[in-house]
């Protein structure tokens, strides 16, 4: 079995190693355009050697930010500034993805830190959230959403579709839908949120119908030989865990079918009454589960934070790629201290750009 520093090929696409830095969200843009802090942030994270870097959730629709200073990708301003970014990242030797998803009833919230709860209603940077339901998330996500219609549906797919297309045109070389984390797809396949009596409600095959249509769409015009992938909250901790967990298998099965080619494995997020087990690396086993039931490649994250571990995680077979947060966020070297800590040498310095490189691979402590 491959290891951490092994190579890892999916469709035309290489990466260096199986460490992925995870989509973070940075609240940092200003109508969704990137700036200096995303440059600096994203090159310095494609620097630090992780093999695939994702930028931060992405609105696919102005009202489909989580903030106000979420990125977006619904202008061409937007992809212009990403651009070189992009192409910075790709110098770097990482392959550059994006996350695009639409926050839903979880829109329209202030920064984290400031609150971290809804914008309050009449406050000009807030807007109406739109959902399946008219069913709030709760606690300091509050806002009931509008129930979306069916032309607002196919008008939000078609926004995905055209994000996807200007995310190809900027080079980006793999794509992360958000399915996960209670924002809208996510809150369609969710019982919690979803209460639609329509094509859009009630059974699984009505409740899965806008991932997978929105999953069909963005294929069309997503280059067959780039990975298309999802993250997906699989599972809640709510007490219906294995009947959700066998909805979410059965769902990635037949994304697969239609074209996904990787599945990220996550939370759902759905219901604040969920009581999640947290510890070093506990949705593993879950992400074994849909890996193998599903015969997707698959990455996990959460609380992923040591080398040995990170490593055993892949040379076992559980995942073929790890997914790592707040340790890039802590020290976008991990990738090198970590190869360092394996005894892997070879590999340390090559997650290295040149001019750390050449001094490093020959530094030696005295
Ligand atoms: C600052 C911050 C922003 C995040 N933004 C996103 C995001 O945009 N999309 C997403 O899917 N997850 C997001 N997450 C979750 C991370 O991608 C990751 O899954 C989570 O932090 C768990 O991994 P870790 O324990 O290695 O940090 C965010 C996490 C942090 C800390």
């Amino acid at each position: 079995m491959p290891g951490l520093f092994d190579p890892f090929s999916l469709k035309n696409v290489t990466l260096r190693n199986r460490i992925v830095t995870s989509p973070m969200c940075q609240y940092s843009a200003q109508d969704g355009v990137a700036n200096e802090w995303h440059s600096a942030h994203l090159a310095g994270l494609a620097r630090g050697g992780a093999g695939l870097v994702v930028i931060e959730a992405t609105g696919v629709s102005p009202e489909g930010r989580i903030t106000p200073a979420c990125l977006g990708l619904w202008n061409d301003a937007q992809a212009e500034a990403l651009a070189p970014i992009v192409a910075e990242m790709r110098k770097a030797g990482a392959v550059a993805g994006i996350q695009i998803g639409h926050a839903g009833r979880k829109a329209s919230a202030n920064l984290p830190w400031e609150g971290d709860d809804h914008i309050a209603v009449g406050d000009p940077r807030g807007w109406e959230t739109i959902a399946p339901s008219a069913v709030a998330q709760g606690g300091g996500l509050w806002r009931v959403p509008r129930s979306m219609t069916l032309a607002e549906i196919e008008r939000v797919r078609g926004d995905f579709v055209a994000a996807a297309e200007r995310a190809r045109d900027i080079g980006m070389q793999w794509l992360k839908l958000h399915f996960a984390h209670g924002y809208l797809a996510q809150s369609f396949l969710s019982r919690h949120a979803n209460k639609r009596d329509d094509a859009y409600g009630g059974s699984f095959e009505n409740r899965a119908r806008f991932l997978i249509e929105t999953l069909v769409a963005v294929r069309k015009v997503w280059p067959e030989d780039r990975p298309l992938s999802a993250r997906l909250g699989v599972i809640e901790y709510d007490g219906q865990d294995e009947e959700t967990l066998a909805e979410a298998i059965e769902l990635v099965k037949r994304l697969k079918a239609e074209g996904l080619d990787f599945i990220d494995v996550s939370l759902g997020f759905s219901t604040n009454e969920a009581k999640i087990p947290w510890g070093p690396a506990f949705l593993a086993p879950v992400a074994e589960r849909v890996r193998r039931e599903s015969g997707l490649p698959a990455s996990t994250s959460w609380y992923i934070s040591q080398p040995e571990q990170a490593d055993a995680l892949v040379r076992e077979g559980k995942v073929d790629l790890v997914t790592l947060g707040r340790p890039l966020l802590a020290d976008p070297h991990w990738p090198y201290a970590a190869a360092k800590a394996l005894g892997i040498e070879d590999a340390a310095w090559k997650t290295l750009p040149a001019p750390y490189a050449h001094w490093l691979s020959r530094y030696r402590a005295v």
